[in-house]
């Protein structure tokens, strides 16, 4: 890390994912059962350890309707455990108007798994311009709470944005034998949310979730891990409507392991960098799944030297082998307009189901030449897609990857579509 060169990024993705609903049961919740234990829970009304002496509770004197951490006993060195203070300055902010929790530069504040809990009165922030560090060793995260780091849940109307980093110090994970499906931030039942400008970098697993969420804004954030991290996630979609991402600079990725209701909606992905990433913009569900993933829009994302820039994986497995199953997410209606740069494996890679394919699949303007640093290239691949492509194309095989038509297709897909998404 003391090197620059080190610090570079390997893998990225942006994806909306999609899995079996009864697989997802078992893994997500179980975790989450008892998050109402000890100190992994926000909320006044969670019986917390004697807490480290709070100094205020309400606004400081500074200024009215601003809860700074520091004046709630933080002591922002990095090693003492700032996460009692950190919950009172949520607390108090969350039953404010127009609050912000304020994080000070130049400070690096040790927070142990936390939950903040909405709702909240409208108008909060969480204005990050200092460092939040997570505990640097596995073993001392709670069990209960090994899925997650910082998560928000029935949070509404929150902005998080300042100059900061959150740091998910995932590096003991990646390289622990036992693989935990852990997110640095996660959204729970939280809407409206705006997410700009902070880095969230060193995540053990996916960086940023948001799940059973709607009206999501990701702006020109930064997201990196460094290259010993084998299987982080950049932005995770589950079970998730209305999210615009947009100029943001997703460095980080790979086969996110990971669970997902399939009912993903009204996704924009757009004006994304993405360097040395194993996927692009990719949808990817698990077989035997129920549910939708439809109107996901990706544009303007430049790559460079990503193996697989533009992906829908319908056969998505975790194991070494995942039974074959007729049941699948229906997908329909995804755009890739303005892919360009440079891959490293295949351009296009587009594994719809053998039962139902997708549809609506638009590939508009795609310019994506082999990168110069690798050798091994395989060919387009467009398997049961319906769509169309337009615009410049290149490689020109994009141009004939999609079938046209699909109408009796989408009718069946329809009726698959599941009111339960909704
Ligand atoms: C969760 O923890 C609470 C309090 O510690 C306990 O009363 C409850 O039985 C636990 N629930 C489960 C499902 O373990
Ligand atoms: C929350 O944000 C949404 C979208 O910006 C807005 O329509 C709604 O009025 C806000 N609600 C509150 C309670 O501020
Ligand atoms: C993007 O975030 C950076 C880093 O926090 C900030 O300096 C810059 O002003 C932001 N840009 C925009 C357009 O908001
Ligand atoms: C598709 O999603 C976008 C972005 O959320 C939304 O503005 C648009 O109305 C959606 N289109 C349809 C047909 O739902
Ligand atoms: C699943 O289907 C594929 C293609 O039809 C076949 O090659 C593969 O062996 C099957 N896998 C299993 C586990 O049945």
């Amino acid at each position: 890390m003391s090197l620059l060169t080190m610090v570079f990024v390997t893998f990225s993705i942006i994806y909306v994912e999609a899995r079996n609903k009864n697989h997802n049961k078992n893994k997500l919740h179980k975790p989450h059962k008892n998050s109402s234990n000890g100190h992994t829970r926000g909320g006044s009304s969670s019986p917390l350890p004697a807490p480290a002496p709070v100094p205020h509770y309400g606004p400081p004197p500074t200024q009215m309707g601003t809860f700074d951490v520091m004046s709630f006993g933080a002591k922002g060195n990095g090693i003492s455990d700032d996460s009692m203070a950190l919950r009172a300055a949520w607390n108090g902010a969350c039953k404010v108007a127009g609050a912000t929790v304020k994080v000070p530069a130049k400070h690096k504040f040790l927070i142990m798994p936390i939950t903040l809990q909405g709702p909240c009165l409208p108008g909060l922030t969480l204005q990050i311009d200092g460092t939040l560090l997570a505990p640097p060793d596995a073993s001392s995260w709670p069990k209960s709470s090994l899925f997650q780091w910082i998560n928000f849940k029935w949070v509404q109307n929150l902005t998080i944005k300042g100059s900061g980093t959150v740091d998910g110090k995932g590096s003991n994970w990646w390289s622990s034998s036992e693989s935990y499906d852990m997110q640095a931030i996660r959204f729970y039942a939280s809407n409206y949310i705006v997410v700009r400008d902070i880095k969230i970098i060193n995540s053990p697993l996916c960086h940023l979730k948001f799940d059973n969420s709607k009206g999501i804004n990701v702006n020109n954030i930064t997201i990196s891990s460094p290259e010993n991290s084998p299987n982080t996630d950049g932005i995770h979609l589950q079970n998730t409507q209305d999210v615009e991402i947009q100029h943001s600079d997703i460095g980080t990725g790979g086969l996110g392991k990971d669970n997902t209701m399939a009912c993903v909606s009204n996704i924009i992905v757009e004006d994304i960098t993405m360097r040395n990433t194993l996927y692009g913009a990719r949808i990817k569900t698990w077989q035997g799944g129920i549910g939708i993933v439809k109107n996901v829009s990706f544009s303007r994302i430049q790559v460079y030297d990503v193996s697989y820039p533009i992906t829908i994986d319908q056969y998505y497995c975790d194991k070494h082998i995942c039974k074959n199953q007729t049941g699948t997410v229906v997908i329909t209606g995804v755009k890739f307009d303005q892919i360009s740069g440079s891959y490293a494996t295949q351009p296009v890679h587009l594994a719809c189901s053998n039962s139902i394919p997708c549809t609506d699949v638009d590939l508009t303007d795609i310019q994506l030449r082999p990168s110069l640093t690798y050798r091994d290239f395989q060919q387009t691949l467009c398997w049961n897609s319906y769509g169309k492509s337009q615009g410049s194309l290149l490689p020109s095989s994009i141009d004939y990857c999609l079938r046209s038509g699909g109408g009796s297709i989408k009718r069946i897909a329809r009726s698959r579509d599941h009111s339960l998404c909704y």
